[in-house]
């Protein structure tokens, strides 16, 4: 029997569910536990429709713990808010910034969708952009290009917006402006004109889950990475030092997933500059919440292991599958060798699985379970 039909007439699905074993927006719908995090998280998702302040969460998780995951679930709980903009980034670039710092601006800009909010408020998207107070004036005109030009100019807008491209004197004569996006400053009046705008559509708060963030370390020479701790500190703060007359804006959450290692390497720097005074200790005050993830119960195991091998992934849904043929021994040796740890349930999981069905096994205990993996050098 082929691997297909086998995994198709054994578990009614038609893929190993098991597969995939990195954080994805379908994953949502086998979510399990957490509910302690979430309490917090949605705490701070809610505080953000009627919005006094900025936050900035924490969500501190080691390899697989399901960070990334957790983020996209942030994002998805608040983008039932009509109130919140939620977006998702990560810190990770493939190569060395340019400019740090003001790139992390850019990625920001990146986030936000500009043609889908055409799409959706059309009219009320131009009326806001002409209400954008004057003092933003530039930013107003590459909002405009960005949302409502022709084609060419819309393009050259939005690719100036995000920093991938280096505009000559001819792109913005053309784009109708006199400076370059070059330094942070610059950036934060793009910032506060997109919150002016967001604001008027009626968001209360720009929603912001950035991943990774432990590549801060590895991304740059120390003396650049107080840039970065700077400028998230100053995303808190925002708009607090902009003189302009920025108008009403929505406000900033920023949700950050730091590996365990990252965050020890944070508490470290500002340490260090415990005495010299600098951003780090700054920033580690203005958290509003630190959530940690660690792994998973057995209990909790045991619900991820089932899920997923309930959920049909090409139909997007669950089946009604009678009997999964995995018994409490294939439990017990799941939970036994991941610790409870989700990508490493999933990765044991998805070996077992693979090599079952390509055995054409039946029903999953320890000892079937363990003859697998051991073939596998799983074990
Ligand atoms: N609460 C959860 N419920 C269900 N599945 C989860 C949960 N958390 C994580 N997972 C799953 O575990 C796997 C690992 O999660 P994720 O990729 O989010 O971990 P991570 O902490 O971001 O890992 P890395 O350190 O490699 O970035 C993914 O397949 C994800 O779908
Ligand atoms: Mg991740």
């Amino acid at each position: 029997m082929s691997a297909d039909k086998f995994i198709e007439e054994k578990y009614g699905l038609r893929d190993n569910p098991f597969l995939d074993q990195i954080a994805r927006e379908i994953w949502l719908d086998t979510w399990v536990n957490r509910e302690e995090q979430l309490t917090r998280w949605q705490a701070v998702i809610s505080n953000l429709r009627k919005p006094r302040k900025n936050y900035i969460v924490l969500i501190i998780g080691d390899y697989g713990e399901g960070k990334t995951q957790s983020l996209f679930k942030i994002v998805s709980d608040a983008s039932q808010y009509r109130e919140i903009y939620p977006a998702f980034f990560t810190f990770r670039g493939e190569q060395k910034p340019k400019a740090p710092g003001l790139e992390f601006m850019f990625r920001i800009f990146k986030s936000i969708d500009f043609k889908k909010l055409e799409k959706a408020y059309g009219k009320k998207l131009r009326a806001s952009i002409e209400a954008i107070p004057d003092d933003l004036d530039e930013v107003k005109v590459i909002l405009r290009n960005c949302c409502l030009a022709e084609s060419t100019l819309q393009k050259l807008a939005l690719y100036f917006l995000r920093g991938e491209l280096k505009p000559t004197k001819t792109d913005l004569k053309q784009l109708g402006i006199i400076r370059k996006i070059d330094d942070i400053d610059i950036a934060k009046e793009y910032l506060a004109g997109i919150l002016n705008l967001l604001k008027k559509l009626g968001f209360e708060a720009l929603l912001l889950a950035v991943d990774e963030v432990e590549y801060l370390f590895s991304l740059v020479p120390k003396p650049q990475q107080s840039i970065y701790i700077a400028l998230l500190r100053g995303l808190y703060d925002f708009p607090v030092g902009i003189t302009k007359d920025i108008g009403d804006i929505a406000k900033v959450a920023v949700f950050l997933a730091v590996s365990g290692d990252g965050y020890r390497r944070l508490v470290e720097i500002g340490k260090e500059e415990a005495a010299i005074g600098g951003p780090t200790t700054a920033l580690l005050d203005r958290i509003d919440a630190q959530t940690n993830l660690g792994v998973l119960t057995k209990e909790y195991s045991t619900d991820l292991v089932i899920k997923r091998l309930h959920y049909d992934r090409v139909e997007g849904r669950y089946t009604n599958q009678p009997l999964i043929p995995f018994d409490q021994t294939f439990i017990d040796l799941i939970w036994e060798i991941t610790k409870g740890n989700p990508r490493d349930i999933i990765e044991k999981c998805s070996h077992v699985l693979d090599a079952g069905i390509e055995k054409g096994v039946s029903h999953l205990d320890r000892k079937t379970a363990e003859a697998l993996l051991r073939e596998r050098k799983e074990l």
